[in-house]
């Protein structure tokens, strides 16, 4: 991935610069998160949102019962945009301005979400960091649910490299503090109507 001053750069850029309308990944509703997350054995009790900035998911998950919510993201325009999107539910979540890939700890969740974050991570070093730091912050018999491009997804996410994978390859990559429950494959449309093939999948933490 980008090194951390050109990756806050590129997000900043991003976010200051366009509309909702023009992020592919943008999601009025985040509808198969929550459909994940509405199929737990119970409403978790933690969550946090990694690469969330601008996403409606926090201000979901309040409103399905999740009693703290912590949103992270490297762009403060983004959570800027984020916090705006969540509306009076702004000041019940924690914002946390940070780059996942320097952070040694974050606290306890039980349930850990990453849309679209974790896939600009392509080096394996960095991926095992994440995945250390994700084993290590959820707590046992909590989830991580995981969403990226799919192998046959596109290639470049915000103009920026990605790594395409399965669930099954990211159970693997998670193993052995984490196992695969579901796996889902999803085409998402974009606002200007373009396919691209997501595959989430949801580990919980042995
Ligand atoms: C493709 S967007 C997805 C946003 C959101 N998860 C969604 O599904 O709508 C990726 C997000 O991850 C953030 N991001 C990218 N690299 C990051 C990193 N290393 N640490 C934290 N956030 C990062 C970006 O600022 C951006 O908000």
């Amino acid at each position: 991935m980008t090194g951390g001053r050109a990756a806050h750069d590129h997000w900043q850029t991003v976010y200051r610069a366009k509309q909702d309308a023009e992020l592919s990944w943008f999601e009025e509703v985040p509808c198969r998160s929550l459909e994940l997350v509405r199929g737990l054995p119970r409403v978790p009790t933690s969550a946090i949102d990694v690469g969330g900035g601008q996403s409606a998911l926090a201000g979901a998950l309040l409103r399905l019962g999740v009693q703290r919510v912590a949103v992270l993201d490297l762009s403060e325009a983004a959570i800027e945009r984020g916090k705006a999107r969540a509306g009076s539910g702004a000041e019940r979540i924690e914002w946390i301005a940070a780059d996942i890939r320097e952070l040694s700890a974050l606290g306890a969740f039980e349930l850990w979400h990453d849309r679209a974050c974790l896939h600009f991570l392509t080096e394996d070093a960095e991926r095992r960091r994440y995945a250390a730091l994700a084993a290590q912050s959820v707590v046992a018999g909590g989830f991580a649910l995981l969403a990226g491009f799919a192998p046959d997804g596109p290639e470049r996410c915000s103009g920026l490299p990605v790594r395409r994978t399965t669930a099954e390859a990211l159970a693997a990559e998670f193993a052995p503090a984490f196992t695969l429950e579901r796996a889902l494959l999803v085409t998402h449309t974009t606002p200007w109507g373009k396919a691209q093939a997501f595959e989430y999948a949801l580990l919980k933490r042995l």
